[in-house]
Parts: structure tokens; sequence; C-alpha cells
């Protein structure tokens, strides 16, 4: 069986890793991978927003399955590219991508099925949005409406904060057309936690949940990154939580995105807040988080691509989704200066075992793995407790080197103490 996986981070070489488990498969394909998972994958120099391109890649070497795992792709359509031309897909179409694709589509919908989330306003004006904020509480958020790489979100601390963060996404366009519309949301406070769930639109299971590190620097300082690291379970998210959530945010989500007639299928990512007035939704993702993934899925001890077949076929309740009781920790590389400036090319050294040590951004030169982007990977251990899971993580980090590499100290510490 040929298996095609679209995106090239340190999620999609855990998705590859995790796929190559299953027996039946043949050959993986990863469009574009990159350098690092040329071990385990054969990368293909096909863009992850080249729809036309992956679909021409699949129909010319009779792909039998693909998993689309960035949300730019998804949002744009490349799932249902596929399937126009047979190919079964991982991954929810463009109409259910929406979820994450508009940030006023989610909100809505939230407020209509009754599904906890911050209070909010939608503006398309800019002069109505400053004039509110006149009188909004402070602090408060601002969210441009569509994809906007991570960064869409301003937590503004000052009205004048507020204000200058609406005119640089409404009048400066500094995310382009995803500013036309923007949310202004209420600032919430509590512990967050990050639930990936399978569903297929009939049943909905959730998976392990996760604790991402999203600032750059120990101690939740610095600026806002792609994620600098994650733990699995998140200790804060008890069974008691977890019994809310699919009563109060997870079924209802599945219930309303069929009552839309926009079926979700694939990876729903629920990004929650522990509020002091109960668990809300912070963001919806619609696909598997990163880093969240690389935690998550060495968990798995059921087959990943068996899994996402039923769900393609709509029989996710007759799949067998088992996690290990066991706690994982990834500490993620990244090139000093991240997520601003930075440099690449610097060789990477690896520990020979390093089946647990996912790459985000490198180059294959000859022999040589180079360092190739911002987060270049990320280091998973498991074990039976979190404390020796993130001993474990930073002792196997201390086996990799390259120049300029910076990673945080303190991923898990946090939930280290929520334990007792
Ligand atoms: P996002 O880019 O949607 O993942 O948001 C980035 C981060 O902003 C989240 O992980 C939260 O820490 C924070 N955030 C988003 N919305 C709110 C809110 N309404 N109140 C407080 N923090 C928020
Ligand atoms: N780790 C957050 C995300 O994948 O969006």
């Amino acid at each position: 069986m040929k298996v095609m996986v679209i995106g090239s981070g340190g999620r999609e070489h855990t998705i590859v890793r995790k796929i190559k488990e299953n027996k039946d498969v043949t050959e993986i394909f990863v469009l574009p991978g990159n350098g690092g998972m040329a071990e385990d994958a054969t990368c293909v120099n096909i863009g992850a927003k080249d729809i036309e391109g992956m679909v021409a890649f699949a129909v010319e070497n009779q792909i039998d399955f693909a998993v689309v795992a960035p949300d730019d792709p998804l949002v744009l359509g490349a799932v249902d590219a596929l399937e126009k031309v047979g190919v079964p897909c991982f991954g929810p179409n463009a109409r259910a991508a929406i979820l994450e694709g508009s940030k006023v589509f989610s909100k809505n919908l939230m407020k209509q099925y009754n599904i906890p989330t911050a209070a909010y306003e939608i503006f398309d004006n800019m002069e109505a949005a400053l004039t509110y904020l006149d009188t909004a509480p402070i602090p408060t958020v601002i969210k441009a409406d569509g994809l906007a790489l991570g960064k869409g979100v301003v937590i503004a601390m000052t009205r004048e904060e507020a204000k200058d963060a609406v005119k640089s996404m409404m009048a400066d366009k500094i995310f382009g057309a995803s500013g036309d519309h923007i949310v202004v949301e209420e600032f919430l406070t509590g512990p967050e936690v990050s639930v990936l769930a399978f569903t297929d639109g009939k049943t909905m299971i959730p998976m392990v949940s996760s604790m991402d590190h999203k600032r750059a620097l120990d101690g939740d300082m610095g600026l806002n990154t792609g994620g600098m690291g994650t733990i699995a379970p998140n200790p804060y998210y008890t069974e008691a939580i977890a019994k809310e959530c699919m009563e109060t945010i997870f079924i209802p989500t599945m219930e309303a995105m069929n009552q839309e007639d926009r079926t979700f299928k694939g990876c729903l990512y629920f990004g929650l807040m522990l509020t002091p007035n109960g668990v809300k939704v912070i963001e919806y993702n619609c696909r598997f988080g990163d880093p969240e993934t690389q935690v998550v899925l060495p968990l798995l001890e059921s087959d990943l691509l068996t899994i996402m077949q039923h769900i393609a076929k709509g029989t996710l309740a007759e799949a067998e989704v088992k996690f290990s009781n066991k706690s994982a920790c990834c500490v993620i590389m990244a090139s000093e200066g991240y997520p601003q400036k930075y440099e690449t090319g610097f060789p990477i050294t690896l520990p020979e075992n390093n089946e647990t040590i996912y790459i985000a951004g490198a180059k294959k030169e000859g022999d040589a793995i180079l360092s190739g982007g911002g987060r270049v990977l990320g280091v998973t251990e498991v074990a039976d407790t979190l404390a020796e899971a993130i001993q474990k993580s930073y002792a196997t980090v201390e086996t990799v080197s390259f120049e300029n590499a910076y990673y945080r100290k303190d991923i898990g510490q946090k939930a280290l103490a929520a334990e007792v």
C-alpha cells in the first residue's frame, strides 16, 4: 500500500513514523517533507499548498491513501481535490476545515450552539472596532479572522495596544485578507489544555490530552512561537473535566458541524482554557497540533493508519483506539533567534538511536543533515511518569548537537507542579 503525507514538519515526521508501523505499507511519500525525514519516507518536491501538483502526483503514482496534515492545504480544499480523483484521505474537506480557517465562523458556530467560549464582537469596519475599544474591558484579545501562520492573535494589555493591533490587521493588512474581519474577544485566564480528537462525524474519540509551551523563553517569557515543547497527558485535565468537555464541547461541536452540513472527518483539535467559570474553547484547529502530535502519537498503541482509514470510510466506531498510560515529553530544539531572525545550515549530530527524534526543519547534503528552519527538531521520550519522561528527554537533548541550538529548559515543569 502506498501512502502520501502532505506537510514538512515535526508533526509530519511523527505521522510518517507511526504509519510505517503498519505492515501493509510498502512506500511512504511526503510532500514536500524535509531532508531529516529521508530515511523514513521519500521526500517529493511538491509544496503543501500545490494542490494541482499533489493530485497529479497521487494519480501518477497510484497512491492508496493520503494524509493531509497542515492547515493551509486543508482550508484550500486538498481533501476535496484528492477525493475527486478517487484517493481516500485523512482530513476534513474545505467546508469543514473552515472551523480553523475562519475565526468568525467558529465563534458564531459556538454562540449558535451554546458551546462555551470567550464573549466576543465581530468587526468588518475599523472605525467601529476602534470605537468599541474605547470602552471595552481591558485586557482584551484581538484575532484576525483567517489563517495567519499562528500569529493572528494579539493579547492587548492596554487600549493603545488593542487599537494598534486592529489598525495593523485592518488598515496595514499585515495578514492580508485574513484581517478583513476581526474578532475582539474577552480575555480569559486559566491553565490551557490541548485535546486532539479522532472523529468521522458520528463518533468522537479524544486522544490523550497534552500541554503546549508556546513562548520562546523559560518561564513563559518571550515571543509566541509555533510551540517549544509539549507534555502528555496534561495533569490539569482530570476525568471530571474530560467528561465535562465531552458533554459541553466535543459532541456539541461534532453535531453542530453536522447540522451545518459541514461534517468534520479527521483530527479535530480543541484548544481549551480551564477558566474559573468552566472549560472554554480558545480555538479549534482542523488538524493534528504541532508539537502536540510529537507526544500524543508516541503514546498511541493502536495502528494509526487503520484508524485513519476507518475515519475516511465513516466507520470510526469499529476502530480500536488505545493509548498507553505512560507519559511523554517533547523538547523542541530551535535555531537561536527563532521566532525572529536566525541562521541555518549547521550540521546536526544525532544519537544512533533516534527513533523518537522528529525532524522539523532540515536539509540533506550528501550524508549530512543540516539545520534548515526555526524549529529544527523535537526530542520526545516516553516513560512511566512525567518526571521521568522530562528527565529522559533532556538527557537525550544532550546527545543532539548543532551550532546555535536553542531550547527551553523548563518544558513540563508547570505540569509537574500541578501533579502534586
Ligand atoms: P492561537 O494563536 O489561537 O493558538 O492563540 C494563541 C494563544 O493566545 C493561546 O494559546 C492562548 O494562550 C492565548 N489566547 C487566545 N485567546 C485568548 C483569550 N480569549 N484569553 C486569553 N488568552 C487567549
Ligand atoms: N501547537 C498549536 C498548533 O498546532 O496550532
